[in-house]
């Protein structure tokens, strides 16, 4: 569909993101390093005078009409559900909502690991808020963007990625700390090496149950260690040290998922502070252990994301490779010379396809701000 900018009032976008790493900490209370995306969600919108929320897509035939007295009743939509859910949440908070019309325009690709759903979600939020002209704080409507998701869609997510869509900064990674939600920001310098993102295209099902049952296991972990100790509030606040005396009260499962948030907690901050340094290549080995966690522990990457993280760790140019996101499918991130990358994206992709039968794919992207409001 065309898109005739004259036609709407404002254009409202926010960010997709890739995680760099500190992969299932966020709702274990630790910090992740994500960057928000130049693919976006682009609602364009203006109120239509009614009590009625038009939805229309560039890329899908349908048309879908939410009544803003009744959005509760939007759940089992197949498109527009999140769209219902974030309005849902926003009135529920206590704001002004009015009838509007929206044109969704996501160049962020669904079921990628790269947060399709928070961009529609943050956006569609921006949009209600910039309609009726309500002060709330990007961090407010990120905040919004998690309940929708958590309420309304039905997947308990943490914090990183409504947080990143909404509040990215361009050329910057984002040191999220998700226990107190302060966030410090981080330019992106990587040297000569550039940012790759591969999409596993492994069509995936059952990641919100997957992703829950990870969630409660390590609730059932943070109890066990907390009768333990009781100063221990979240398992970011344990230590590596700590955790080797303690882990034997773990049962198996349960004691792997642990390790993982753990280890992972203190690779971003070796991540960190190599970026700080410049020290790439330390952060490249550090993408590979957060991969092999993943796969090994947490039990989130699949035959798919290991075969094209392998491929990708085997490319000479390739300093670091792992699974971006939740898992389950979904992309890849890897560290590559950038004078390399064609012939690297060129060897993984025809590798992978050679291992696994699926076409993976290459997203062109760079790092970007999270929302921006265009009058138009
Ligand atoms: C999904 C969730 C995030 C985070 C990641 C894994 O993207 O929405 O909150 O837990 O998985 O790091």
């Amino acid at each position: 569909m065309q898109i005739k900018e004259t036609d709407w009032e404002y254009k409202v976008c926010a960010s997709g993101r890739v995680n760099i790493i500190g992969e299932h900490v966020d709702y274990c209370g630790g910090k992740v390093l994500p960057a928000a995306l130049t693919l976006k969600n682009t609602v364009y919108c203006r109120p239509n005078g009614t009590n009625e929320i038009n939805i229309e897509w560039t890329t899908l035939p349908e048309r879908v009409t939410l009544d803003i007295n009744f959005l509760g009743q939007y759940k089992s939509l197949k498109f527009g559900n999140y769209q219902a859910g974030s309005a849902y949440v926003w009135r529920e908070a206590g704001y002004p909502l009015q009838g509007c019309d929206m044109l969704m325009d996501c160049k962020v690709p669904f079921g990628s690991g790269l947060s399709s759903s928070a961009a529609i979600e943050v956006s569609t939020l921006a949009a209600l808020r910039t309609l009726t002209n309500t002060p709330v704080s990007d961090v407010q409507i990120a905040l919004l963007a998690q309940k929708a998701e958590r309420e309304y869609v039905g997947m308990n997510c943490g914090i990183m990625d409504q947080y990143a869509s909404a509040c990215g900064r361009k050329d910057h990674a984002m040191l999220l700390d998700c226990k107190t939600i302060q966030c410090e920001y981080i330019p992106l310098e990587l040297g000569n090496y550039a940012l790759v993102i591969i999409d596993c295209r492994k069509p995936h099902n059952l990641v919100e149950s997957k992703y829950n049952e990870r969630r409660s296991e390590t609730e059932q972990a943070l109890y066990i260690l907390q009768a333990l100790d009781s100063s221990i509030s979240c398992l970011a606040d344990v230590s590596p040290e700590t955790f080797r005396k303690m882990s034997p009260a773990l049962p198996g499962k349960i004691r792997d998922r642990a390790e993982h948030v753990i280890y992972e907690c203190d690779r971003v901050r070796k991540a960190v502070l190599a970026m700080k340094e410049g020290r790439i290549l330390d952060l490249g080995t550090l993408l590979n252990e957060s991969h092999e966690s993943l796969s090994r522990l947490y039990e989130v990457t699949g035959h798919e994301l290991d075969a094209l993280a392998a491929i990708a760790q085997s490319h000479p140019a390739c300093i670091g490779s792992r699974m971006t996101g939740a898992g389950f499918g979904g992309c890849t991130i890897s560290l590559v010379q950038k004078d390399a990358v064609q012939d690297f994206v060129s060897y993984t992709l025809s590798s992978y396809t050679a291992e696994t039968g699926y076409e993976a794919k290459f997203y062109e992207a760079g790092v970007s701000d999270g929302i921006t409001v265009q009058k138009l």
